[in-house]
């Protein structure tokens, strides 16, 4: 089957053109590095399907125009569906198929990352060292052993996150509309947001990005935080107010923040804008504090994820292309 495959770096590339042998049944996989937008969604002409990242635009009227040109089903190397108007996909007669869990220990392992780098301000040690200057002032960290830690949402990644932290030792409470069972195994308390917010030394996002969960973490919520809270998100980046958050490190409510995703991030992540102004005033302040860490969308990036996402992806087009329908749909 021809696929149309957007936002392709070299690595999507290697991983994809491993599982499509592997796979048996090797589909036609084109190439295209831009982004999927109104603009580029001509591109996947007559492919009756696409793959699509995290970035990828698929709103109403690229959608349209992806069924104008005979697609039939959306193939996302991801988890998370929130850049997807299910409906409208639904409406033009698309089916749509993701990638429900290919690695949450990736994602869980570089959000303790964060929490240790900052904790212990590693961050600052590596450059001050590489640099000659082996002074501790301004290096002084905090244990992690008995510290409350609070995770919002424990699907597959909030959990393996719960799993890694009470073993060193850290209190978890979990917030949850649909707790999972081995919240108890781990010792997790599953409590409401508000407790969470009040008790929690260290809090951390795990929740998809919905209308519900849009700007979770607003001025209200930081309000009720205990001051100079660790805040992490590797979830989505609307999840937090962004604003609200500048302000919160400004005046102390937010003691470190630890960010693998941001808001606008469509503009910047995955590609080198090394030589070029940052035209973001946002997220240009965001870098001027001392206790905040940013990495660029890059929780996912590991062997064991990229080679799960591209076998997951190959088994959502051949179940597509064999039955019309992929092997993990997700609907409206
Ligand atoms: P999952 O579907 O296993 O778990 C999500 C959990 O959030 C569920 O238990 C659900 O009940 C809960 N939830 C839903 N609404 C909630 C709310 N209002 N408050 C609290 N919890 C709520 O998903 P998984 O695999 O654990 O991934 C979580 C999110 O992590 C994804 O939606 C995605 O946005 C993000 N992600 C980020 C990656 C990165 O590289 N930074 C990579 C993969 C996922």
């Amino acid at each position: 089957m021809d696929v149309a495959v957007f936002s392709t770096k070299g690595y999507d590339r290697q991983f994809l053109d491993e599982a499509n042998v592997r796979a048996g049944t090797p589909h036609t996989l084109r190439y295209i590095e831009a982004r999927l937008t109104a603009q580029s969604a001509m591109l996947a002409r007559d492919a009756p399907a696409i793959c699509a990242f995290v970035n990828d635009v698929l709103d109403r009227p690229v959608l349209q125009e992806l069924a104008g040109g005979n697609t039939r089903m959306i193939a996302l190397r991801s988890a998370g569906y929130n850049n997807v108007d299910l409906n409208a996909a639904a409406e033009f007669g698309m089916v749509v198929g993701r990638v429900p869990a290919y690695s949450p220990v990736s994602v869980a392992e570089h959000t303790v990352g964060l929490i240790l780098a900052l904790s212990r301000k590693i961050h600052k040690a590596y450059v001050r060292v590489r640099e000659g200057n082996f002074a501790l002032d301004g290096l002084l960290g905090f244990d992690l052993k008995g510290r409350t830690v609070g995770i919002v949402g424990t699907g597959k990644i909030g959990v393996a996150v719960a799993g890694i932290l009470s073993g060193f030792g850290c209190r978890i409470l979990a917030h949850d509309p649909a707790p999972p069972p081995e919240l108890a195994m781990i010792g997790a308390e599953p409590c409401p947001l508000e407790q969470l917010f009040r008790e929690s030394d260290i809090i951390s996002l795990h929740c998809p990005l919905t209308a519900a969960t849009y700007h979770l973490i607003d001025e209200a919520a930081l309000e009720q935080m205990k001051k100079g809270v660790m805040l992490i998100n590797t979830g989505r980046g609307a999840l937090v107010d962004t604003r609200a958050l500048i302000d919160g490190l400004k005046f102390g409510r937010v003691g470190y923040l630890g960010l693998d995703v941001y808001e606008e991030e469509g503009d910047l992540f995955f590609e080198n804008h090394s030589d070029r102004i940052l035209h973001d005033d946002v997220f240009a302040r965001l870098l001027t504090f001392p206790n905040v860490l940013i990495t660029g969308h890059q929780a996912f990036f590991t062997v064991e994820a990229l080679s799960a996402i591209a076998s997951t992806t190959m088994a959502n087009l051949t179940a597509f292309e064999r039955e019309g329908r992929p092997l993990h749909p997700v609907g409206p």
